[in-house]
């Protein structure tokens, strides 16, 4: 039996991902900053590891813990909706820290047993928006940019030593707890200036005829764990899935 360890699971795509890989008879670890053990059904096959990606001590604690892993997903991340010159560097450091630093992180905790195996894969959650810029979202566009471009370089390497790595790009996905946790992030982050743009952009957010459903996510992230052949860069959700038909035109 495969196990999954999954960062980000108590909300969201992780979540989501979580209950997916569980309903497939995968073992599941699934992973939380705050544990909770009522957010997925009771299994054998699940375990609930804390683990905050910016911590190197949680890292290696979870990862001791978890043992054997086959496929691991950087799910984990933050955002914000900020014009980049009211954004504080400490908040341009926390989103790299979690999204980028993080993910780089976990694969390098997880390489060695995978490399000793000659087996396993690493899938990294990034973004659609990382294939068509969108104003306001700079940073976070940067951060997950720059996933990309690490994965699609390691995955060079970890080839030689029969470990996969793969990239799902979500679309936007309003139903997940993304923009709350946002939120707090956003205290005055679109300067007067930038108020008109910013109206354009929320205007935009109102349209849900074409979104991201976290099981859109957990497919993709299926395929990217589970198919030999799966293309490195996976799009999830019927907006993305149009960004990159765009993108690649
Ligand atoms: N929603 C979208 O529109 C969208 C679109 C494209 C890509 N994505 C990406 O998809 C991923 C999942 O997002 P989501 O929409 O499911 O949002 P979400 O509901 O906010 O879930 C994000 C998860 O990441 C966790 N997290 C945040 N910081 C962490 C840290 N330092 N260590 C460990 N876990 C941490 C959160 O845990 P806490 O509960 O502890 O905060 C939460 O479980 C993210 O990487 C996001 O960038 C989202």
């Amino acid at each position: 039996m495969k196990t999954v360890l999954i960062t980000g699971c108590s909300s969201g795509f992780g979540l989501e991902i979580a209950s997916y890989f569980l309903q497939r008879d995968w073992q599941v670890i699934a992973t939380m900053r705050t544990p909770r053990s009522d957010l997925l059904p009771d299994s054998p096959r699940l375990r609930i590891l804390p683990l905050d990606v910016t911590s190197d001590t949680s890292i290696a604690a979870a990862i001791a813990e978890a043992g054997p892993i086959d496929v691991l997903v950087n799910n984990a991340g933050i955002g914000a909706l900020a014009a980049v010159e009211a954004q504080p560097m400490a908040q341009v450091r926390e989103i790299f820290d979690t999204n980028t630093l993080g993910s780089i992180a976990m694969t390098q905790a997880v390489i060695p047993q995978m490399r000793q195996r000659g087996a396993g894969v690493i899938v990294n959650v990034t973004s659609s928006v990382t294939l068509r810029s969108l104003p306001l979202l700079a940073v976070y566009t940067a951060s997950k940019a720059a996933v990309n471009a690490f994965t699609e370089s390691v995955a060079l390497e970890l080839a030689s030593v029969g470990v996969q790595a793969r990239l799902v790009l979500p679309g936007r996905a309003p139903q997940t707890r993304f923009a709350e946790n946002a939120r707090p992030r956003m205290e005055g982050a679109i300067p007067d200036a930038y108020g008109a743009l910013a109206a354009e952009v929320f205007s935009n957010f109102q349209d849900h005829s074409q979104i991201t459903h976290a099981s859109d996510v957990a497919e993709a992230v299926w395929r990217a764990a589970t198919e030999a052949g799966a293309p490195m860069r996976i799009a999830a959700g019927e907006d993305a899935v149009e960004w990159m038909r765009s993108a690649s035109a």
